[in-house]
């Protein structure tokens, strides 16, 4: 018996952190709970040394604030014994990277936010090993979402139409837009390995969004079987009408009974062109986080309940990944019938 696994990673992570910057004397803080990937641990640990830096393993206990069984959801609560435990917290402010190996992160608890202020870079790593392999990042995809951040800053509206009937307006006054590249590289800086996507925060939308067969509803790594019609007023889903997924979106709801559960977040499009669309297919739903459904080069990615921007606090947190859209940026197309457009 003999476990390679860790070393067969060890050159990824290498790459990986080479690309988060990390480099001689630097302090690397590998995070991580029980049910954590060993393996991942191992990998990470042996590439900060690579590279010349401090490494220190930290395994806190397991256990979620959030409703839902941790199997990578995306909801990113964090961990109760990381926020209740200063010192814990301190550790990771020292550190000046993190790489967060905890089945659902921290991005939606407001401690992430104070650690980051800190200067600390958070890398979060959840998704199986050949989805990291496949999917590393290169150094170019910065410049490529930093692209679509700067057009939706300087536009006001983003609207979705798809042949199937979506067509959702958009407002993106005040929608903060902000990119995932897969590395941690800037003081302060959380990512996500691996990601290549454009989001934005906005309040106000609306219109109709029309799930197609085959688009893929998160956290559950379900494919649509048959259409579903949102009505979306204000920002908030009014009614979902259509087949089976219908009837689960509106008992999610009902489940939630969440104050901003049927109200919209985060929404953008992926530039992950590595992606694989039927990974969600092909893995065990407790194996993967499921980016290759988000970042998936040409989707129209859109989200339901937190919303940081708007000072919305919520574990109801949905991210649908749908292909076949159009999206365009007061008139400009960034995708043309589910096909990534770059200049
Ligand atoms: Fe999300």
């Amino acid at each position: 018996m003999f476990d390679f696994s860790s070393v067969d990673l060890l050159d990824a992570f290498t790459r990986e952190l080479r690309l988060c910057k990390v480099t001689e004397g630097e302090h690397v803080v590998v995070l991580s709970e029980p049910a954590s990937r060993g393996d991942y641990v191992a990998a990470a640990f042996g590439a900060a040394k690579a590279l010349g830096a401090h490494v220190i393993a930290a395994t806190v206990p397991g256990g979620s604030p959030a409703p839902l069984p941790s199997t990578h959801t995306g909801a990113g609560p964090g961990l109760r014994s990381v926020l209740a435990d200063t010192t814990a917290q301190d550790l990771l402010k020292s550190a000046d990277l993190v790489v967060d190996l905890t089945q659902e992160g921290f991005i939606h608890a407001p401690v992430q936010q104070e650690i980051l202020r800190a200067g600390t870079r958070i890398l979060f790593v959840c998704d199986a090993p050949d989805v990291l392999v496949r999917n590393l990042p290169d150094e170019g995809d910065k410049q490529r979402v930093l692209r679509g951040v700067e057009l939706l800053k300087s536009s006001r509206t983003m609207r979705v139409t798809s042949a199937v009937g979506t067509d959702l307006t958009v407002q993106l006054a005040g929608s903060r837009p902000e990119f995932q590249t897969g590395f941690a590289d800037d003081p302060g800086r959380w990512d996500h390995w691996p990601s290549t996507m454009v989001l934005c925060w906005p309040e106000l939308s609306d219109g109709r969004i029309v799930l197609a067969e085959g688009d893929i509803l998160l956290p559950f790594k379900e494919y649509v079987q048959s259409p579903v019609t949102l009505h979306i007023a204000g920002g908030r889903i009014e009614k979902a009408e259509g087949g089976a997924e219908a009837r689960l979106l509106e008992t999610f709801f009902a489940d939630a009974d969440d104050e901003w559960g049927r109200h919209l977040s985060h929404m953008g499009w992926g530039l992950m062109r590595s992606a694989d669309w039927f990974a969600t297919a092909m893995y065990g739903k407790g194996d993967l986080m499921g980016m290759d459904a988000r970042a998936f080069a040409g989707n129209f990615l859109w989200s339901t309940g937190p919303h940081p921007v708007l000072g919305r606090e919520s574990y109801a947190h949905l991210d649908i990944a749908m292909r076949g859209c159009t999206v365009s940026v007061d008139g400009t197309e960034v995708v043309t019938g589910g096909e990534l457009v770059e200049r």
